[in-house]
């Protein structure tokens, strides 16, 4: 994709006459917001699945076969990998409201394939097309946001897409408890004769929807115009977006961009090759934050945790509640990441992030070891965790969650969008975002088997994984605020 400045750069040269950065409309605002759109339903889409796991099991008769049951679950996520890394290319193309466009069909129309689904194969295949629809979304938003936004704001409107992303699985999460509750049970007749599990994917169809009509009415991106030839209608945009540009400095923008786009040439996956280990050591940086942000097992949260919950002996309510706090929770600290990520050092957060992950997954396989077999209220023989435990294991899970979402939840996506030079960035952030599909995938298709053999087996995993993050980052990820990452690199 052709962004031609590091996400949070600094200031145009090309600025009004009078020296100070072009103060931007409202208009900036409002179509980064829409684009952002993108992330809450990418947030909505992956997690949406969450409350409605054992109903799906129960339904496709999937509980003895645990395999094809995190299938179930992860194969969106292939999609996902898919979706990202064609995007760019597509969106090169034909243009990113184009690509925002399509996306929102393919939420719109997977929503209410999985909402219908007859059988686990055709679940698969409308699961598999909303996972297309997220891959899309997770490069489209940050790469129109970028290249819109005026320079001096940059980043703050890029990190709006990491908030929809949080706020989605929060109100997939919500939606999916409320659903639930008022059907007393996923697995409930609702409304129409459709079970709740049901209306929990088909009301995805509402922000999908705003989505497509949102998009209708966001002009194209000035870089994408003038990619194109269009510079007239590029000038219209630009001028629109921030109000105090003369004419005179909107036409040396574009004059800019203009040439910015001639000078870069295509990068291309053959620029990603390096002398050791096949790549670039800056390409296995990112890949290497990209997996291990995932194989931390945050998703398996977002993703399993009403049926984590159940496991260790909460009622359905009760679990449903506990997934909505930990959506919640993941809001707030996101907030929090926000307001100190440009002041706190990446190095730093992620260092931290990784130590707090560490104590407090192994607070959780300990947790999890403890459980024994007891009987429900209902007289049914379960498993359940002891005395405090199950409190311990909660609280152990929030604070984990609080680790990820101030540090390596946004911190990660900041580095992936700064941390490339110019000419590698397209190539190498669609690589990398699609290693992080990958890594997501493969946790998520491991998690039911793993927690048929224990749960303490796959947070034992997790807490591995974290603090072995902690010793890359320690070992290979330099300090990059303030700093160009080629710098790194040397
Ligand atoms: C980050 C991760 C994503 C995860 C989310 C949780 O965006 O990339 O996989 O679901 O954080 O908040």
């Amino acid at each position: 994709m052709t962004t031609d400045s590091p996400a949070g750069a600094g200031g145009s040269s090309a600025s009004s006459g009078t020296g100070a950065p072009p103060k931007t409309t409202a208009k900036a605002i409002l179509v980064s917001i829409v684009a952002a759109v993108g992330g809450f339903l990418f947030g909505f889409d992956s997690s949406v699945i969450n409350g409605a796991v054992d109903a799906l099991n129960n339904e496709f008769g999937l509980t003895n076969s645990p395999l094809l049951a995190g299938f179930t679950v992860a194969c969106a996520l292939l999609g996902s990998a898919v979706g990202a890394w064609f995007a760019g290319p597509v969106a090169d193309r034909y243009g990113r409201v184009r690509v925002m466009l399509i996306a929102a069909a393919l939420f719109a129309i997977s929503s209410i394939g999985s909402g219908l689904a007859f059988a686990v194969w055709d679940l698969i295949i409308w699961r598999i097309l909303a996972g297309v629809g997220i891959g899309i979304a997770s490069v489209i938003a940050p790469a129109y946001i970028a290249e819109i936004a005026p320079a001096h704001i940059r980043g703050r409107l890029g990190s709006l897409q990491q908030m929809a992303i949080v706020l989605g699985i929060f109100v997939a999460l919500l939606s999916d408890a409320l659903l639930a509750g008022v059907a007393g049970g996923a697995a409930n007749e609702f409304w129409i004769g459709l079970e709740a599990w049901r209306w929990m994917f088909l009301v995805g169809v509402i922000p999908s929807v705003i989505y497509a009509v949102l998009a209708l009415r966001i002009p194209e991106s000035p870089r994408y115009l003038v990619a194109k030839g269009q510079l007239e209608k590029a000038g219209e945009v630009l001028a629109s977006v921030e109000d105090t540009r003369s004419p005179e400095s909107v036409r040396a923008k574009i004059q800019e961009i203009d040439e910015s786009l001639r000078r870069d040439v295509k990068p291309s996956l053959r620029d990603l090759k390096g002398d050791r280990f096949g790549l670039k050591p800056i390409v296995w940086v990112g890949i290497l934050l990209s997996v291990f942000q995932q194989f931390v097992g945050i998703n398996v949260i977002f993703y399993y945790s009403t049926t984590l919950w159940q496991a260790v002996g909460f009622s359905e309510s009760q679990s449903f509640l506990a997934s909505v706090i930990n959506g919640l929770i993941n809001v707030v600290s996101t907030i929090v990441a926000i307001l100190i990520v440009d002041r706190v050092g990446r190095r730093p957060m992620l260092l931290g992030g990784s130590l707090g992950m560490t104590l407090s997954l192994l607070v959780m396989a300990i947790a999890f070891s403890q459980s024994m077999p007891t009987v429900s209220e209902s007289g049914e023989a379960t498993v359940g965790l002891p005395g405090a435990w199950g409190p311990i294991a909660l609280v152990a899970a929030n604070l984990f969650v609080v680790s990820f979402a101030i540090t390596w939840g946004p911190v990660v996506w900041v580095l992936l969008g700064e941390m490339f030079p110019n000419y590698l960035r397209a190539a190498a952030l669609s690589v990398a975002a699609a290693a992080q599909w990958v890594a997501n995938f493969l946790i998520t298709v491991s998690f039911q088997s793993l927690a048929d053999v224990g749960l303490s087996l796959a947070y034992g995993l997790y807490t591995a994984f974290a603090l072995l993050s902690f010793i890359f980052v320690y070992k290979a990820v330099a300090e990059t605020k303030g700093k160009e990452l080629e710098d790194m690199v040397a």
